[in-house]
This record gives structure tokens, C-alpha cells and sequence, in this order.
């Protein structure tokens, strides 16, 4: 093991992005097409990405099935989806931008299905007033990856596969690199860089229910935490309403919200379809209250309201845990989801290729005939790492993030399929606020040997202790305890819990091993990582904490429903001297004429009353 930093291999990059999910792909893009010299980096093999479990779609203002969707409407429901408390400008941004990247993407490679006047077709989804989601059958964001990568290989970005990034590396106060190893061999590689992106996605990987995989375990957020970048609403912890909940090793699977979309309803093991009991009063102006209304929605009819399936993702959860918990669950602890009862064979095999597939070769069920059982899964992070929201750069000079491991476009509950247009338009504008800072910069960032060798200690010593914690035991009491105390419902005792827990963990996590090499070492890989969820688990639990108030995917049970005050303000945690340090931060006024069009009615809006100026 190499303990002199200059034998240790290096590779130089103007720009480094770290992640090659969507996010991290778009802002490579962007930086080599202006020329710099753009690495990426990859902890799991190039195409396998979070981004591909956005199924069902892109959400995207084009107009091509409903003419009457515009960028205003989009941020309208972004805005309410996000229950008012997204970063303006960004929902502003992501609404307006949306449209050009999809017609981008689609001018680099990518398939969409088809109107029949040959236009990209949208679908609906929960939260979108419109039909919205520019999608290829159930696989969109299989497609958006696969045309991404085409066009960042062609384009000469460098990628460098199964690869871990561990620290970020700093001159001073601004990012000068980034110390990460090379998951075969074990040998560490310093990255000198002039600005780092990134785009790592969330921390799913902190619960036992989730639809993230392996890779999943927070490490751009606790890096950007340990570099000195704010972290901001992450509370916000997203859990779809349907994942796979048999068989057991299957349970978090995505199913995905175009099964709703498409017409397909939730039952519960009375057979009743439950939704209809759970609209709140803030949705109640524009979701079907009777059968009837949302049968003639399904069957084409634009004047009737949406059904209530399609509330946004945070209510259909809480609905779905609600039952359940009221003895009206399946038998395996969830709900039923029928598209059987509602569409052809045929239009389900065509619509839903990868769901119909899913459920026969994983839980013997043909969903063209039988319900499927499904019940809430983590899927996704609202907050993370605070950034500007035009250049996307943290508080940290050179660090820039785009994707799920940035925060504010969504607010406190994201709606579906606006992740994938969130990592097109935040990802180029990555790519565009790094290049500008790269030029911008008069000297070049230095690395410094003594903070490369304190990072491969605290990794190595990992691999000499033949006594101590096992990680992989470690990793499962930290997801029961996620799992069981900061999940779709909370409290504070039970918060508490979870934060004593973790510092608990945290201590046995100082006594890891992995003995042997770190060569072929999954052990390591897994010590290695759970510091990252470590750091992402308590950040969550005292965001959790401290808001003190029910607002999208954050429910307090000792805190029930929106309290008016704290629209106003975001949980922020930093790393300070003497550890976490969380706050309470007002936010800035929002422009009054954004603010007219998010709480405009809809109608006004149409009608150009609200809105005809912007
Ligand atoms: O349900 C889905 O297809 C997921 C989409 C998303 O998270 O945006």
C-alpha cells in the first residue's frame, strides 16, 4: 500500500464529474462540448443508474396530447406538488427548459412513442394537470441513459468505471480534486481537477425498502457535507406509493406511477377502491370525487377532473400505509394496483413491457390478468446538497451538483417524472456553471499530499483490523432503524430514537473491518460506504427533526398538517467545528408574479388573467 501521495496514480481533468446517471451525463456533455477536458467517474459500470427507474417518464410542457399545457401549468404543479416550498427560480427554470432538452435528446438518438400525428406522446402521471410525460413505453429512462451515453462517448468525455470517489480534495477554500480508488484492484487514484460535479443521486440504500440498488448510499452528499457544503430539505425523503411487496427478496421494486397513468386503479383487500376517501381538501377542486367523473376522465373526457390514484406521490403513500395499517392490506402487507380489470392485454404488453415482464418473472403474476400487490418504497431524495440555482454551484468554490443530490427544484415532495427533466436541464446548467468557473479561475488549485494520505489511512486502516464490526451487520441495523423510525410516518420520540441509534453505530462503525486485501474485498467496499450513509442517515433524522410540521414527504404524527409559518423557512445542516449543525433559515421572497401563477386558479391561468406577462 503506497503511503508516499506521489506514488499513488493520477489523472488530471479541467472538470470531474461524479456520477454517470443521468445528471452526471448531461453535465459532462455540456463541459466537453465547451471544450474542457471532462472525466467521469462511476461507481458501478456505465448505463447502471437510478436514472433508469424513472420508468414511466419525462415531464415536459410540450403541449402534444393537451394543448392547453404550458411551462406556466408545469410550475404550477411543481410548485403545488411541492407544497410551496421548491426553490422558485428553479421550478421556473426546470418548467421553461424542459421542452428544448427533451427535443434535444430526442435529436441525439432517443426513441419516444408516438401520437398518432407521429408527435412525442405524453402520458399522465400523478400531480401533472395534463397528459405530460414524454415516454418509451415503461423503460424512459433506460432510453434517456443510453442516449446520453452514445452522445458523451462520441463527444470524447473520459470515463472511468467502477471507481469510488471518497473526498473531495481542497486548496484553501475551492476544490482542487478528488481522492477515490478503483473498486477491483483496491488501488487508490487522485483526480486533479479544476471543478467537481456531483451527481451521485440519493441514499436510498439507508432503508430496507427501497428502489435504489447498491450504489445508492448518500456518498455525494456526505462528501459535499465533509467539504463544508450546506445541505438543504433533507427531510424530504420521497416514498413512492408502489413497490413490489412479494416475493421478499423482490419487496421495493419500482412498479411504476404510468400503471396509474394509464388507467390503473388501488383496491384494498375489500375491494374498495380506497382513493376516493383520502383527497385532501387542497386537490379537491381538481380530482374526480365519484367513480363516474374518473371513469369519463379515463375514457378521454377533458372536461372531467383526474382520478384520485393520480394525487401526488406523497398522499397516495400515506393512503396506502393508511389502510394497511387499518387491516385492509393485501396478504403480504400492501395494496392491490388492477390494470387488468381496466385495459387490453394487448395495450398493457405494449404500454408497460418491463412491468409485465417484472411481475411474471419475479412473483409468477400476469398482471393482463391479476392485480399486483404493492405498497410504499423510498425511491428518492428531495433535499441535498444547496446550490445556486442558475449555476448549480454549492457554497463550496469548483463543487457544483445536479440531479437527486442537489436540492430545491422539488420542495417537499417531488412529482414523477420530473426527475428525468430535473437532470437534463440542472445537469447542462452544471455543465455550463462549471465551465464559466473554470475559465473564470486565475491560478490553478493545488492537491495536498498530507489530506491524500489521510484519506487513504482512514480507508486503509479498514483492512488491518482483524477484530471488530462487521459492516454488512452494521448496515442492517442502520436500515431497520431508518426503516422504523424515520419513515412515511414520524415523531419525534421516534426520531430521537433513530439519531441514538445512529451515534451508536457510528461508534461501532470506528471498529470496522474488512480484514485481507483490498483487492476483490466486498467488505471493504461495504466499510467504505457506510460512512457516506451514516452521515446521510443523521442528516436526515435532525432535518426530520427540527420540522416541526406535516408538508409533503415529511409527516409528523406529534405535528400533524401544514403549519403556515414554516413555508417560510428551510432546514439547513452544515458541518461546523463541534459537529452537525442544523438551522432553521428563512427563505427568500419569492417574485410576485411567479407567486401569482403558483397559487392562481387554474382557470385564470387558462384564460390568461394570471400569467399572460410571464
Ligand atoms: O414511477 C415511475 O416511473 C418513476 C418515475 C420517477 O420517479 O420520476
Amino acid at each position: 500500500m503506497a503511503l508516499d501521495a506521489s506514488e499513488i496514480q493520477t489523472i488530471e481533468h479541467d472538470v470531474l464529474v461524479i456520477g454517470a446517471g443521468g445528471a452526471g451525463l448531461r453535465a459532462a456533455i455540456e463541459c466537453s462540448a465547451q471544450q474542457l477536458s471532462t472525466g467521469v467517474i462511476s461507481k458501478s459500470l456505465l448505463g447502471k443508474a437510478h436514472t433508469v427507474m424513472a420508468e414511466g417518464g419525462m415531464a415536459a410542457a410540450m403541449g402534444n396530447v393537451d394543448s392547453r399545457d404550458n411551462w406556466k401549468v408545469h410550475f404550477r404543479d411543481t410548485m403545488r406538488g411541492g407544497k410551496f416550498l421548491n426553490v422558485w427560480r428553479m421550478a421556473e427554470l426546470h418548467a421553461k427548459q424542459a421542452p428544448d432538452r427533451v427535443r434535444e435528446l430526442e435529436e441525439w438518438g432517443a426513441v419516444f412513442d408516438r401520437t398518432k400525428d407521429g408527435l412525442i406522446s405524453q402520458r399522465n402521471f400523478g400531480g401533472h394537470r395534463y397528459p405530460r410525460l414524454a415516454h418509451v413505453g415503461d423503460r424512459t429512462g433506460l432510453e434517456l441513459i443510453r442516449s446520453l451515453q452514445d452522445h458523451g462517448v462520441h463527444q470524447g468525455i473520459s470515463f472511468h468505471m467502477e471507481c469510488t470517489a471518497l473526498e473531495v480534495l481542497k486548496d484553501g477554500d475551492r476544490v482542487s480534486g478528488v481522492l477515490a480508488y478503483w473498486r477491483e484492484t483496491g488501488r487508490f487514484v487522485v483526480f486533479r481537477c479544476k471543478a467537481v460535479i456531483m451527481a451521485t443521486g440519493g441514499g436510498g440504500k439507508a432503508w430496507k425498502v427501497t428502489s435504489n440498488s447498491w450504489e445508492y448510499t448518500g456518498d455525494g452528499i456526505a462528501m459535499a457535507y465533509d467539504a463544508g457544503a450546506e445541505l438543504m430539505d433533507m427531510e424530504f425523503t420521497q416514498f413512492h406509493p408502489t413497490g413490489m411487496v412479494w416475493p421478499p427478496s423482490v419487496r421495493g421494486t419500482l412498479v411504476t406511477e404510468g400503471v396509474r397513468g394509464d388507467g390503473g386503479i388501488l383496491k384494498n383487500s375489500k375491494g374498495e377502491r380506497f382513493m376516493f376517501g383520502y383527497i385532501p381538501e387542497k386537490f379537491a377542486a381538481e380530482t374526480a370525487d365519484t367513480v363516474e367523473e374518473a371513469e369519463r376522465w379515463l375514457d378521454g373526457d377533458k372536461n372531467a377532473r383526474r382520478p384520485p390514484e393520480l394525487l401526488t406521490r406523497d398522499e397516495v403513500a400515506r393512503s396506502i400505509n393508511a389502510e394497511v395499517k387499518a387491516g385492509r392490506g393485501s396478504p403480504h402487507g400492501g395494496v392491490f394496483l388492477d390494470i387488468a380489470s381496466r385495459r387490453p392485454a394487448e395495450f398493457i404488453r405494449r404500454k408497460l413491457p418491463s412491468m409485465y415482464h417484472q411481475f411474471k418473472e419475479l412473483a409468477e403474476v400476469d398482471i393482463t390478468t391479476d392485480m399486483m400487490e404493492v405498497g410504499p418504497t423510498l425511491h428518492y431524495f428531495m433535499g441535498g446538497i444547496r446550490v445556486d440555482a442558475d449555476t448549480q454551484m454549492s457554497t463550496v468554490p469548483g463543487l457544483f451538483a445536479c440531479g437527486e443530490c442537489g436540492a430545491g427544484l422539488h420542495g417537499a415532495n417531488r412529482l414523477g417524472g420530473n426527475s428525468l427533466s430535473d437532470l437534463l436541464v440542472f445537469g447542462k446548467l452544471a455543465g455550463t456553471g462549471a465551465a464559466d468557473y473554470v475559465r473564470g479561475l486565475s491560478s490553478t488549485p493545488t492537491t495536498s499530499h498530507d489530506q491524500i494520505l489521510a484519506g487513504v489511512r482512514r480507508a486503509t486502516d479498514i483492512l488491518k483490523r482483524d477484530t471488530g464490526t462487521n459492516p454488512y451487520v452494521l448496515h442492517d441495523k442502520l436500515q431497520e432503524t431508518m426503516q422504523a423510525n424515520v419513515g412515511i410516518i414520524r415523531d419525534k420520540e421516534e426520531i430521537e430514537k433513530a439519531l441514538v441509534d445512529l451515534a451508536a453505530l457510528g461508534k461501532e462503525a470506528e471498529t470496522m473491518k474488512a480484514p485481507g486485501t483490498s483487492q476483490y474485498n466486498p467488505g471493504w467496499h461495504e466499510a467504505l460506504s457506510m460512512r457516506s450513509l451514516l452521515v446521510t442517515s443523521e442528516v436526515v433524522a435532525r432535518a426530520a427533526l427540527m420540522r416541526e410540521e406535516s408538508r409533503g414527504a415529511h409527516t409528523r404524527n406529534d405535528f400533524p398538517g401544514e403549519r403556515e409559518e414554516w413555508v417560510q423557512y428551510n432546514v439547513i445542516v452544515k458541518k461546523g467545528p463541534g459537529g452537525m449543525e442544523v438551522e432553521k433559515r428563512k427563505r427568500p421572497d419569492p417574485p410576485p408574479l411567479l407567486k401569482e401563477i403558483a397559487y392562481a386558479k387554474i382557470e385564470d391561468l387558462e384564460s390568461g388573467k394570471v400569467g399572460a406577462d410571464a
